[in-house]
């Protein structure tokens, strides 16, 4: 063809981390048919979605059913009902959004991988190791990138401080608790980056996808517009995937507060723009699903499904402390970050694990340059799973 094509798509890894591993997985289940194969890759819920949430579908279903009160496009931002929902979610932390700040969306990565429509050629500022969307999205756009090293030296919770050369007018991604890492800022950390990003004037895509992990007692924020200003300097972008199981079902929110200007025009008028032109909004059935989840009786059912993963975490974090293994998440996370025993790199470990015990994690380096030499195992499987799992484990490691 003479067609030119986005030449940035030459700078990317060839298959996005998680289809390589399943690629990876696929090709050594077809050569070995009889392993019972445990996947703590990929963090996919496993348990069911809450009653309340299955009952809003199921009267949506109905609904639909009906021409009286049948639905056709929903609103490319989101019924009111959700946009309502997510304001009363965010008083949950004494913390107020208005609803026409709100975008509802059909999940976290996508907003992830679309903000970059709207924003011009910025330093970006990541780091790493760090989510893959972020980069990718990025380097998909042409943008250069400019790594924030995490590691076990600053906790994986890198800061402003540790930002070299000029960073005035940058874009911050964040991502706490984190993924991969399991790390969580502080409300005084986060300060510092609310106060970095207003002294440069720049902006912070903050990810809080994970928030519903922090557990009860922690003081630990579980939205940047906890701390004061952050209105005036992020964006943030949340999802239903783990919180309430919607990995399959597909709802989330980005929220882009009215103070957030450059260059003349309001960041929340260009997404409005931006989503109307390439979004036609979630499926009405799925938003009264995200009605339910976010309400008092959802959160609670979503609360004790956490619990349950919390457990999983609990049991393969015991397992790296009996073993004297390095590790940080489990706690306030879904995540268990690990340093590969024996100095072994992270691919290594992958494919040492899945042919020695039958276990596919995800190797760290999948995550960034300093993500080499760990590795990232799920507490997102089923009990059983996860007790043979870690049984696995310990005859091996
Ligand atoms: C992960 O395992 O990091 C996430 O499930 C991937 C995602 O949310 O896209």
């Amino acid at each position: 063809m003479n067609i030119r094509i986005n030449e940035n798509f030459k700078n990317i890894n060839q298959s996005y981390l998680f289809s390589e591993i399943a690629r990876r997985v696929n090709s050594y289940s077809t050569e070995n048919p009889l392993a019972k194969v445990i996947r703590l890759g990929i963090g996919d819920v496993t348990l069911p979605l809450p009653a309340s949430v299955i009952n809003a579908m199921r009267a949506a279903v109905d609904e639909m059913a009906d021409q009286a009160t049948f639905r056709g496009y929903s609103p490319e931002h989101g019924y009111d009902f959700v946009r309502e929902a997510v304001v009363r979610h965010y008083s949950r932390f004494s913390v107020s959004v208005s609803q026409d700040e709100i975008f509802v969306s059909d999940g976290a990565k996508s907003d992830i991988g679309n903000i970059v429509d709207i924003l011009g050629n910025n330093r970006i500022l990541i780091p790493d190791p760090v989510y893959p969307v972020y980069v990718d999205s990025n380097v998909m756009s042409g943008r250069k990138i400019s790594y924030i090293p995490a590691g076990e030296e600053n906790g994986f919770l890198p800061m402003p401080s540790e930002i070299d050369g000029d960073a005035d007018g940058s874009v911050v991604y964040m991502c706490s608790p984190n993924n991969p890492t399991g790390a969580v800022y502080s409300a005084e950390q986060l300060a510092e980056w609310v106060a970095f990003a207003k002294k440069t004037g720049s902006l912070i895509i903050f990810d809080s996808a994970y928030e519903a992990f922090i557990g009860e007692e922690k003081n630990l924020p579980h939205t940047i517009y906890e701390i004061p200003g952050a209105k005036e300097c992020a964006i943030e972008i949340c999802s239903l995937s783990k919180t309430a199981g919607f990995t399959g079902t597909r709802c989330g929110w980005t929220v882009v507060p009215a103070e957030l200007e450059a260059s003349g025009l309001k960041l929340s008028a260009m997404w409005e723009r931006r989503q109307a032109t390439k979004f036609n909004g979630v499926p009405y059935v799925i938003q009264r699903a995200a009605e339910a989840a976010l309400g008092d009786e959802g959160r609670q059912e979503c609360m004790e499904n956490i619990n349950y993963y919390m457990k999983n975490a609990e049991m393969i974090s015991s397992l790296m402390r009996e073993k004297g293994i390095f590790f940080t998440g489990g706690e306030n996370s879904p995540y268990i970050w690990l340093k590969c025993p024996n100095g072994m790199d992270s691919w290594k470990f992958f494919d040492y694990l899945l042919g020695e015990a039958n276990v596919v994690g995800t190797p760290g380096a999948g995550f960034g340059k300093c993500g080499e030499g760990y590795f990232r195992l799920t507490s997102f499987g089923d009990r059983e799973s996860t007790a043979e799992a870690v049984e696995r484990l310990r005859k091996l490691l």
